[in-house]
């Protein structure tokens, strides 16, 4: 080989493996970084279009359940799919060979379908399957019309591919494992919030008036902890717990809990009974959220200046979730009719929680609630819109 030949090819060599390597380089953070399926096959088929050239490069992964292969393609277009068999993709999936064809139109493995639907001109192909940690083929990449003057790919290009499907095989599968973590965990999460509703619900069922409070004190409790200071996931947990605050209710008998006039003492002490119960029940439990709920359902009734009940807890004493559902317990209470009351005008309510700062309520939280007044008294209102719309939709 003549010595100028040898060097430009040398120099050529290293320049393109310097190209390589960069590309790695500058793709495997964003890869690394990349959270979502769609976003992870686009990431993959541009850099297996880079490292071998060519024109377009996807990367088609088996749906099962439909029997299909689909593929994310960049540049604002959706979903592509094809059955299981199709061209040379399907031939990949079915016989689990990698393929370098120079001229898809001699290949009787084309299906130029494809070329008809894009108006496309496909020459060169490459394909190469990925598999999972057990050898079984999950998808293929593929890669389409080699650029520059050769025109077709080369062993080389098609090493590469290789490599590469491996490295996104790695890569798919652990994506997919997350994915299916964070959904079974979603899922969970979800099935906890609704149990904790259909309770709450269980123990409003009882008392025909209070429709909804117990939504409305979730939500009303949710934003006073924000504004009080305290961190998302803290607030997150008041409001999760805070549907329950009444549980006990559950144990109290229709005629005391939907008396329409003054409690006896005998009744009155039956009616307080249901902070202490609703604690109980829910103590039971080993769920960290629902220790807490029973924390907040026996706390909610003590008052800042000792007076409350169950324990006649003073300032403090008192567990803060408690503290700050009771402020949107007695708000909600107020502003709804009630069937021994009539809902109170939003000016009187107000007022009360004034009369109230330091009394029944811990001080700084009724500077909160005052200070974000309209918004609180907006949600509350909301609330009660959204769930009358309901019951009148549903009643049609
Ligand atoms: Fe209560
Ligand atoms: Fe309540």
């Amino acid at each position: 080989m003549d010595k100028d030949f040898a060097e430009k090819m040398a120099a050529a060599e290293l320049s393109d493996s310097e190209r390589v390597l960069e590309l790695l380089f500058s793709y495997m953070p964003k890869i690394a970084a990349e959270r979502k399926m769609d976003g992870l096959l686009v990431l993959m088929a541009d850099l297996g279009r880079s490292l071998v050239q060519a024109d377009r490069c996807s990367l088609w992964l088996i749906d099962s359940e439909t029997n299909e292969l689909w593929t994310k393609v960049a540049h604002g277009v959706d979903q592509l799919r094809i059955p299981i068999g199709a061209g040379f993709v399907g031939y990949s999936v079915k016989s689990g060979e990698n393929l370098l064809v120079e001229d898809a139109y001699k290949d009787p493995r084309f299906d130029r379908r494809s070329d008809e639907r894009t108006h496309y001109r496909t020459t060169s192909v490459m394909t190469v399957p990925l598999r999972d940690g057990s050898g079984k083929v999950m998808g293929v990449y593929q890669a389409i019309n080699k650029k520059g003057e050769s025109a077709v790919f080369s062993k080389q290009d098609l090493e590469r591919l290789v490599l590469t499907a491996v490295y996104s095989a790695k890569t798919i599968e652990s994506a997919r494992l997350t994915e299916e973590l964070q959904k079974s965990k979603e899922e969970l999460e979800a099935t906890q919030e609704e149990l904790i509703h259909i309770l709450g619900d269980i123990s409003e069922s009882r008392s025909h008036e209070t429709g909804d409070h117990i939504r409305r004190v979730a939500e009303i409790s949710y934003k006073l902890a924000l504004y009080y200071g305290l961190p998302q996931a803290e607030a997150n947990k008041i409001r999760l717990a805070a549907p329950m605050h009444d549980l006990g209710k559950v144990s109290i008998p229709d005629a005391v809990l939907n008396k329409p006039g003054r409690f006896t003492d005998e009744e009155f002490a039956k009616m307080k009974s249901h902070a202490g119960e609703g604690e109980q029940i829910l103590m039971q439990s080993k769920r960290e959220l629902l220790r807490f709920a029973a924390t907040l359902a026996g706390s909610h009734h003590e008052r800042w200046d000792g007076k409350g009940y169950p324990r006649g807890l003073k300032g403090e004493e008192i567990p803060l979730a408690g503290r700050i559902c009771a402020v949107a317990d007695v708000l909600d209470a107020l502003a709804s009719p009630r069937c021994y009351k009539p809902a109170w005008p939003e000016e009187k309510v107000r007022e009360e929680f004034v009369k109230q700062r330091g009394a029944q309520f811990q001080p700084e939280l009724v500077d909160v609630l005052l200070e974000h007044w309209d918004e609180m008294f907006d949600s509350f209102r909301q609330i009660r819109a959204e769930m009358e719309a309901l019951r009148q939709a549903a009643a049609v």
